[in-house]
C-alpha cells in the first residue's frame, strides 16, 4: 500500500505510542517512533520525515526544547505538540518556537488525522511555492542569456555589478539584441529580485493613455475614468520598472517622468496627494538618444538622469561565435514547444547562419529556427527550411556551381569539423589535424570567431 507521508511520533508512554501509531498507520501514514526527544533527533538524522508529532512532557528535553532543536538544525518540517489537557501555556510556548499546532491529550483520533493532513499539505504547498519561485528566478536570471563570446561574458559581469547597485540604467542596442532579457537579468540579480518587474512600452499607447498607464488616475479624472487605476510605476513598488522604447516617450511625459525621478513621488492623474514610490528604473531604447537630444526630441536632463549606467547590447553580427550556441538553445526550446525531436542542423545551414548579417539580431535567429522547426519533417534542419532571405545570400549561390574556390572548401571543412565536435575547438583542431591556434586563425579569417 502506498503511504501518504512519513511521521515521526514521540511519546514516553508505550501505550500512547502504540495506539497513535496504529491510527496513523491505518490511515496510510508511514510511522517511526521514539521515546525521548534525544532519540527523536537521532531518528531525524537518519530519516526524511514529513511531520513530527511529539508529546510535550518527555523525560530529558521537553517538547519545546525539541522544537527548538529541530529548527536550529535547519529542519523546516511541521511539528504537532501533544499537551496534557489544560496546559495551554505550554502549547503556546511550543507554537512560539515554531510548532505548527498542538493537540490536547487524550488525543481525539479525528483531530489527530485532520491536523496531520493539514500540516503536511500546508508544508508541501510552501515547499512547492519556494521551488516555483526559485525556478522563476532561475528562468529569468542571466544564466538564461546564452553567450560564450567574450563580449557577452563581459556583459554578464557587467549585469552582476550593475544588479547590485540601485542606479538607473540605460540599455541601448538594435532591435532584437536582447535588451529586455538584460533588463530582467539585472532585476533578478539585484536585491529587489523578490519585488515585481514591470515593463511599460512607451511606444504602444497614445500620449493621453500613456500618462495614466504610467502614473495611474483617480476616479472621475477624465470622462472614461470610471474607477481609480493604480499606475505601472506604483505597481513596481519595491521592484524594477523597465521603460521600454523610452525614445518614444512624448515630451510632456518626459517632463513628468523627470519630476518623478527627482522626487521619487508620483501624482495620479486627477489626484491631489503625491505618493512615494521606491522603484529602480531601467530604460531601454533602440534609438540613439543622444541624437534625439540634439534634435530636441528628448530632454537632455532626463537623458542624464536615465543614463547613470549605460549598457549597449552588441548586435549579433559582432558576436557571431554565439550563433551556433544560440541556434542550439532555440532548437532545444522549440523542439519542446512543438513536440519535435530535431537534433541536427546541417553544416550548410550553419554556414548560412555564419554568413548572414542578422539585421533583426537574436530575434531574427529565433524566428528563423522556429520557422525551420515547423517546416522540418525529419530530424535535421536543412537549407530548404530557411527563408529565401537567408538562402539568397548564401555564398554557394554567389559562386558558379562547381567552381568552389579554396576558401569555400576550407570554410566547409572547418564548419564540418566544428559541427561534428559541437564547436569544441580543441577537438575540431584534432579532427582537422591542425593546432588549436591554427584553427582559431582560420576561424577568424572566415568570420567564424569574433572574440578578441
Ligand atoms: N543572449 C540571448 N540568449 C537567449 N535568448 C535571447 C538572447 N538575446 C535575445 N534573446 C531572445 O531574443 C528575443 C528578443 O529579445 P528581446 O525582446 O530582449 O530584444 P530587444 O532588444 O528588447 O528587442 P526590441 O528592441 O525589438 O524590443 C527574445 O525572445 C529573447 O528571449
Ligand atoms: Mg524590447
Amino acid at each position: 500500500m502506498e503511504t501518504i507521508g512519513k511521521i515521526l511520533l514521540i511519546d514516553d508512554e508505550p501505550n500512547t505510542l502504540k495506539v497513535l501509531s496504529a491510527i496513523l498507520k491505518k490511515n496510510r501514514y508511514d510511522v517511526i517512533t521514539a521515546k525521548t526527544a534525544e532519540e527523536g533527533l537521532d531518528r531525524l538524522a537518519k530519516f526524511e520525515v514529513d511531520l513530527v508529532i511529539t508529546d510535550y512532557r518527555l523525560p530529558g528535553m521537553n517538547g519545546a526544547g525539541f522544537v527548538d532543536a529541530i529548527r536550529s538544525s535547519g529542519r523546516k518540517m511541521p511539528v504537532i505538540v501533544l499537551t496534557a489537557y489544560g496546559s495551554i501555556e505550554k502549547a503556546v510556548d511550543a507554537m512560539k518556537r515554531g510548532a505548527f499546532s498542538y493537540l490536547a491529550k487524550p488525543v481525539n483520533p479525528d483531530a489527530l488525522l485532520t491536523s496531520a493532513r493539514e500540516a503536511i499539505e500546508k508544508h508541501r504547498l510552501i515547499l512547492e511555492n519556494i521551488s516555483l519561485k526559485s525556478q522563476l528566478k532561475e528562468r529569468n536570471s542571466f544564466k538564461n542569456i546564452v553567450g560564450k563570446s567574450k563580449v557577452m561574458q563581459d556583459f554578464f559581469t557587467m549585469i552582476e555589478t550593475v544588479g547590485r547597485s540601485h542606479s538607473s540604467v540605460l540599455i541601448s542596442g538594435e532591435s532584437g539584441t536582447g535588451k529586455e532579457l538584460v533588463a530582467r537579468a539585472i532585476h533578478y540579480v539585484s536585491p529587489r529580485a523578490d519585488g515585481p518587474f514591470i515593463t511599460i512600452d512607451c511606444a504602444s499607447l497614445p500620449e493621453a493613455l500613456l500618462e495614466s498607464e504610467l502614473f495611474g488616475h483617480e476616479k472621475g479624472a477624465f470622462t472614461t475614468a470610471y474607477d481609480r487605476k493604480v499606475g505601472q510605476i506604483e505597481l513596481g513598488q519595491g521592484g524594477t520598472v523597465l521603460l521600454d522604447e523610452v525614445g518614444e516617450l512624448p515630451l510632456s511625459l518626459q517632463k513628468k517622468f523627470l519630476r518623478f525621478l527627482q522626487e521619487r513621488e508620483i501624482l495620479r492623474v486627477g489626484g491631489k496627494t503625491r505618493i512615494k514610490v521606491d522603484v529602480r528604473i531601467i530604460a531601454a531604447t533602440n534609438r540613439n538618444l543622444e541624437a534625439l537630444v540634439k534634435e530636441s526630441a528628448f530632454r537632455e536632463d532626463l537623458f542624464y538622469r536615465l543614463n547613470v549606467v549605460s549598457l549597449t547590447v552588441p548586435p549579433l553580427r559582432d558576436r557571431k561565435d554565439d550563433i551556433p550556441l544560440l541556434a542550439r538553445h532555440f532548437l532545444g526550446r522549440l523542439n519542446e514547444e512543438n513536440r519535435k525531436a530535431i537534433n541536427g542542423i546541417e553544416v550548410e545551414v550553419m554556414q548560412l547562419f555564419m554568413d548572414h548579417d542578422w539585421p533583426g539580431n537574436v530575434r531574427e535567429l529565433e524566428n528563423t529556427i522556429e520557422r525551420a522547426v515547423v517546416l522540418c519533417p525529419s530530424d535535421t534542419i536543412t537549407t530548404p527550411h530557411l527563408p529565401a532571405s537567408l538562402r539568397g545570400k548564401s555564398r554557394a549561390a554567389e559562386e558558379p556551381a562547381g567552381e568552389m574556390n579554396f576558401s569555400t572548401v576550407e570554410k566547409r571543412l572547418l564548419l564540418g569539423a566544428l559541427g561534428k565536435t559541437s564547436w569544441n575547438q580543441t577537438r575540431a583542431a584534432e579532427v582537422l589535424g591542425i593546432s588549436r591556434k591554427q584553427l582559431r586563425t582560420k576561424m577568424k579569417h572566415h568570420g567564424l570567431l569574433t572574440e578578441e
